[in-house]
């Protein structure tokens, strides 16, 4: 039993920032920003938006695309939680009518909406489920240190989703094969190094901040990035020839024209739309699939590359024919 991507949806905050409005309080130019990035402006979420608010908002447009009102489970990829605990998809499944649905959080930060794709296909081929929605959505803004002129550029807010449903691997929109990595001797690479259960407490307000080592994350992205996607490729019988769209998340331009350079990929396969998000974290794939999906430029029947690299170390990939979608 394959899992068949049948609908999508996406939700941005409305607040625009754009690069100017940062380098107007912290040591940072618009030049800068967009030749090191690809970035001009993202979105943020004001303090009443919570990422189970986007995740409502993107679940509820990914229902209405595959034209259902119910699921039979919650797959909600995120690093920002409402709370540190309980999970927020069951929040999410309640606020969308879901009933008392099989809901659960997925945390691979910037690779989680692939882990997200992976656990609910595992749903799907296990016959615990056979329509699961998949979310990704991160209020990632809220773990940037306002001071830090190395991250506040690169992230946003955002949520994407999709829903899966049951059906043969030959179809357009079967997602598989997968490859799912991690490297936690890196961990500190990218590290929210206070509040959990090993830093409960510290004096020092920045270390309940991101910290990112920018350069060693950038070295291994591309490299991480492609060796998943060649493996996806050789499991599938593809070629490198074969693909149309490489969907990579959205962490930097040069991260993802490094990618496509090391794969031998054409740059015009890649999916862009940093410039006006920046990285939003889990939810970058689907975001920059329904910006694709919208303007034209991925159209049913493609063969889709999708990859992804994030803090854990995490990364991934996997692919799939694009199918024909409706409202999104
Ligand atoms: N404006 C101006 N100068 C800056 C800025 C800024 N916003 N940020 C850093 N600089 C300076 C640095 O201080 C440094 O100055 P120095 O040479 O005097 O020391 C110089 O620019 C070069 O810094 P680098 O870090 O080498 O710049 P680089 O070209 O590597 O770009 C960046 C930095 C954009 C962060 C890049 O390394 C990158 O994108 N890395 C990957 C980050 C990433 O993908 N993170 C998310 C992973 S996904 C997840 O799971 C969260």
């Amino acid at each position: 039993m394959a899992a068949v991507l049948c609908g999508l949806g996406a939700w941005l905050p409305p607040r625009v920032l754009a690069n100017e409005e940062i380098a107007a309080r912290l040591d940072t130019s618009d030049e800068w920003i967009r030749s090191r990035t690809g970035i001009a402006e993202r979105r943020v979420a004001d303090p009443g938006t919570s990422t189970v608010d986007m995740a409502v908002a993107a679940g509820r447009q990914a229902l209405d695309s595959a034209g259902l009102t119910e699921v039979d489970a919650v797959v909600l990829a995120t690093a920002t939680p409402d709370q540190v605990c309980p999970a927020s998809a069951p929040q999410v499944a309640a606020r969308l009518g879901l009933g008392e649905v099989n809901a659960v959080d997925v945390n691979a930060v910037c690779s989680g909406f692939l882990y997200a794709l992976a656990t609910a296909s595992g749903f799907i081929a296990g016959g615990i489920a056979r329509r699961v929605l998949v979310i990704g959505a991160d209020t990632f803004t809220t773990l940037v240190d306002p001071d830090d002129r190395g991250t506040v550029p690169i992230f946003g807010d955002g949520a994407g989703a999709v829903v899966l449903r049951a059906g043969d691997a030959d179809e357009l929109g079967a997602l598989g094969p997968f490859a799912l990595h991690s490297d936690g001797g890196l961990a500190e690479l990218l590290m929210v190094p206070a509040g959990g259960a090993k830093q409960r407490r510290s004096d020092n307000p920045h270390d309940y901040f991101l910290d990112m080592h920018g350069q060693a994350v950038f070295r291994q992205a591309g490299t991480r990035m492609a060796e998943a996607s060649r493996s996806v490729l050789e499991q599938a019988g593809w070629t490198v020839g074969d693909v149309d769209r490489f969907i990579g998340h959205q962490a930097n331009i040069r991260i993802l024209q490094t990618t496509a350079k090391y794969l031998g990929l054409p740059q015009d396969a890649l999916v862009v739309n940093i410039e006006r998000t920046g990285n939003t974290s889990a939810a970058s794939i689907p975001l920059a699939m329904a910006d694709a999906q919208r303007d034209g430029t991925l159209l049913a029947g493609q063969r889709v590359l999708l990859s992804a690299f994030g803090a854990g170390l995490t990364w991934g990939a996997t692919l799939l024919r694009w199918p024909a979608l409706a409202n999104v």
